[in-house]
């Protein structure tokens, strides 16, 4: 018997899951965890393909027997209810989101919409369906949430806790908080089994190039400027999104229905800080700069509206309850990530697109 049969086989029972957004970047590296753990368990993938959606993500899977996607909107109703019914599902795992904070300054539409309707949409399909199947109790429906929603942290204030009082501070934390809203709600008032995670930045394979570890290690390479925002001195709580994913493995098989979990890496970095780490790293790794050292490239740009200073997270909870603790370092995880960007220009070059750099001439007018 393999690793992955052993452990499927002690899991109590085989899972029939929904991800949605699952050719995102923490939703296909989720996917790609649960097949390589499960390979008995069914994963049915809806995606919307979206900007930041890519079918490339998960092509690899594509000889795996238990494995489905579906191009599809989580707003779509009769779609949700179709696929719940149809696949049997016993287990939602909800990545689906608009989730860069710089786009939703520039259009907070899609972030009300997808966010706090999409969410709505699959919480409500799913009791129907749960109900419907006599509301097993191994039912889970996990809501993968952003410890944004929690504001931002003085210099010395403590993590955030599950029990920080909620203050979103931009249109996309407001409306990831809006959606923990009407998950907790629908466990409080119909008992279905949700699942709430609030975790911290994310950094690893698939990460559309847009967000600030893609971005910087991918102008490194082309010899563009690195922009960084105000002085540079906030801070994120870092966490290798492989680590992100086998957190919420333990609390699909191990957390309990109407529970928070808040997962982080205890990585707190300034962006200074780590935009110059990934200088050295690439100064070293890479033969071919166009400029070096890459530090030379490092440009202060306006600062993001509402910009929040620090996010921190406690993770004692998860760590205590449910026994998780992350397994890379920050160090390691970098240069494995840029390892990965290094190795896999084919992925990233086309994302590179026209509505691309149409984006990010909006943003980086400065630049
Ligand atoms: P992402 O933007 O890379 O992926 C989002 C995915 O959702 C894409 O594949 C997209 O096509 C899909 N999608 C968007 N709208 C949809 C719709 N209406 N219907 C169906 N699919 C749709 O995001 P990510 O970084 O992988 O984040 C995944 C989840 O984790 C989000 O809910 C986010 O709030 C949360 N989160 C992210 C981080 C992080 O650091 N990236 C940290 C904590 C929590
Ligand atoms: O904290 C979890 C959140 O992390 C998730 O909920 C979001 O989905 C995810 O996008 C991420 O949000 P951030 O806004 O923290 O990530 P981003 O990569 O956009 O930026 C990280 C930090 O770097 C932030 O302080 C802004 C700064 N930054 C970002 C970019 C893109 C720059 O200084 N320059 C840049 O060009």
């Amino acid at each position: 018997m393999t690793f992955s049969e052993q452990k499927q086989s002690n899991s109590k029972e085989q899972r029939r899951l929904l991800v949605t957004g699952g050719a995102g970047f923490i939703g296909s590296n989720f996917v790609h965890h649960w097949c390589k753990q499960y390979p008995g368990d069914r994963v049915v993938v809806l995606d919307a393909l979206t900007y930041a959606g890519n079918r490339q993500n998960l092509s690899s899977l594509a000889g795996h027997q238990n494995f489905h996607f579906v191009q599809g909107d989580i707003c779509n109703d009769a779609l949700v209810n179709a696929l719940l019914k149809e696949e049997s599902i016993d287990t939602v795992a909800h990545f689906a989101a608009e989730s860069h904070v710089d786009r939703s300054i520039l259009g907070p539409d899609a972030f009300v919409r997808t966010n706090v309707v999409g969410t709505f949409t699959l919480l409500d399909a799913f009791r129907q369906h749960w109900e419907r199947r006599n509301q097993p109790k191994s039912d889970r429906f996990l809501h993968v949430s952003t410890d944004e929603v929690y504001g931002s942290l003085g210099p010395d204030d403590h993590p955030f806790t599950e029990t920080t009082p909620y203050a979103p501070n931009s249109p996309y934390s407001a409306s990831k908080a809006g959606s923990d809203h009407l998950a907790r709600a629908y466990y409080h008032t119909y008992g279905m089994p949700t699942i709430i995670t609030n975790c911290s930045n994310n950094y690893g394979s698939y990460h559309f190039p847009e967000k600030l570890i893609p971005l910087m290690c991918i102008n490194i390479l082309m010899g563009k400027p690195l922009p960084v925002y105000g002085d540079g001195q906030n801070v994120r709580d870092w966490l290798y999104v492989g680590d992100h994913c086998s957190a919420l493995d333990v609390v699909i098989h191990k957390g309990k229905p109407g529970e928070t979990y808040n997962i982080g890496g205890n990585n707190e970095v300034k962006n200074i800080d780590l935009v110059n780490k990934l200088c050295e790293v690439m100064n070293e790794l890479a033969a071919d700069l166009p400029i070096r050292p890459a530090q030379k490239l490092i440009t202060f740009v306006k600062d993001r509206a509402g910009h929040d200073r620090r996010y921190a997270i406690d993770a004692t909870k998860i760590k205590t309850e449910l026994g998780w603790t992350p397994a890379e370092t920050v160090d390691g995880g970098l240069r494995r990530t840029i390892e990965w960007y290094l190795h896999n220009r084919d992925w990233w070059q086309p994302l590179l697109s026209a509505e691309y750099q149409a984006y990010y001439s909006q943003v980086y007018t400065q630049v």
